[in-house]
């Protein structure tokens, strides 16, 4: 199979050596259980991308870290420079609390591999490449951080008192890191400098197992908002207040959860989808009626005008759920991304390259957010995505079959070459 797909002529990627490197970045944060947590800024996080940089210089790759902690390694280039636009590919190598170790993992090191390749066999490529490790692309502090940076979308005003939910602030974990977060905005690429951008990724959704279907080429990627909706009522003796007069946070918020997922369904395109992860309940003890019910309340969509819709209807719900509850209710935004198209001619190339290799494609929008959606604002930007299995992600049992990971890592190192060409 592998040789009727994957002609000798032809330089393709080691996937043993691929699966090495897939295999000991997992170490770096691993789970009793299997999976990994490895936030961005933590010790697991710094000594994966201490280990990274040395895998760089392995591969024969110029290593480089930005402002924002954005680590590249170049092929015929060591810094972003506008007078020779370069081919970027990358993902991230943070990870959500007990997530897999793919997401974000995969598409480092399959970039890496890439590139290790095309040093290793003399490649002909008329523009510099460069695969980057995006920071906290998961969001800890601030969702697509390194990305944002390096394309000039931080909102510098905040970054002070930008903190993860746990109450740290960012400063303070960079800081511990070797990292001034003021200075993030340092890492901006010059205009110019990036000529193109990949990015491959699972799926981490059913669609492309279900279909039968090996690679799928991303068209566009939804934008996420997040906003925090808080529910004020009244402390009181749980057991005392009479039921009826009893103005609870929690149940407000619960409420609108509810009827708000209700809502995303029935008003949506089809393609929304809503999220409460987050849920606080002060003072949070049994014996008083809860003051406050805290929701994060996500949302994504890939049409920017349904996303704005639904947003407004949504925030319409929670004033009349608080109105009829006899609470007030306040919005916190917290971040909002926009969903960004992916170019044309990346999505020609990397059909091109996979039906040079046999392989079906199917297009598709991408439900997850990813670092190629801020490089789409400065440059051409696609993405490539393999199944996932069970399409679990963002969980332990996250996984790709190794069959899958070699098919994705060489239709990039195609599209990779086709686009420095
Ligand atoms: C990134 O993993 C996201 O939450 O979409
Ligand atoms: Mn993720
Ligand atoms: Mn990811």
């Amino acid at each position: 199979m592998k040789s009727r797909l994957y002609s000798p002529s032809m330089a393709t990627i080691s996937l043993p050596r691929l699966r090495v490197r897939v295999e000991a970045l997992a170490r770096f944060g691993a789970l009793p259980g299997g999976g990994v947590t490895r936030s961005a800024w933590s010790r697991p996080h710094e000594e994966a991308r201490a280990w990274l940089l040395d895998e760089m210089r392995t591969a024969g790759l110029e290593p480089w870290v930005d402002a924002a902690g954005n680590v590249f390694g170049g092929l015929g280039m060591r810094e972003l420079d506008a007078a020779r636009p370069a081919v970027l590919t990358g993902s991230h190598i943070d990870t959500v609390p007990e997530g897999g170790i793919l997401d974000g993992a995969l598409g480092v090191l399959a970039g890496l591999e890439a590139l290790h390749v095309m040093k290793e066999t003399g490649a002909a490529h008329t523009r510099p490449l460069a695969v980057a490790a995006w920071s906290d692309e998961e969001g800890r502090y601030g969702s697509l951080f390194g990305s944002r940076a390096f394309c000039g979308k931080l909102e510098v005003a905040r970054l002070p008192e930008m903190a993860a939910a746990d109450g740290e602030r960012l400063v303070d974990a960079m800081a511990g890191a070797g990292f001034d977060a003021l200075r993030a905005p340092e890492a901006q690429a010059p205009a110019g400098a990036v000529a193109s951008y990949v990015e491959l990724h699972i799926e981490q959704g059913p669609r492309l197992e279900e279909a039968g279907v090996p690679i799928g080429v991303v068209e566009a990627i939804v934008g996420v908002r997040r906003t925090r909706v808080i529910f004020i009522g009244q402390a009181d003796h749980a057991g005392t207040t009479p039921m009826e007069r009893r103005r609870d946070g929690f149940l407000a918020a619960a409420e609108f959860a509810l009827k708000a997922r209700d809502l995303v369904v029935k008003r949506g395109s089809g393609r929304s989808v809503t999220n409460f992860g987050v849920v606080h309940v002060h003072p949070g003890v049994s014996n008083i009626v809860p003051a406050r019910g805290e929701l994060v309340h996500e949302m994504r969509e890939p049409d920017p005008a349904v996303l704005d819709r639904l947003a407004r209807e949504c925030a319409a719900l929670a004033r009349r759920v608080a109105k009829r509850r006899q609470v007030q209710v306040e919005f916190r935004p917290l971040s909002a991304t926009l969903p960004a198209p992916c170019a044309p001619r990346v999505q020609a190339i990397i059909e091109a390259a996979a039906g040079e290799l046999g392989l079906g494609t199917q297009r598709m929008h991408s439900a997850a957010g990813h670092d190629a959606q801020n490089l789409a604002a400065i440059t051409d930007a696609g993405m490539i995505f393999i199944p996932s299995k069970g399409g679990r992600s963002h969980r332990v049992d996250e996984m790709s079959d190794w069959d899958a990971i070699e098919r994705g890592a060489n239709v990039l190192l195609r599209t990779l070459q086709a686009l420095a060409n």
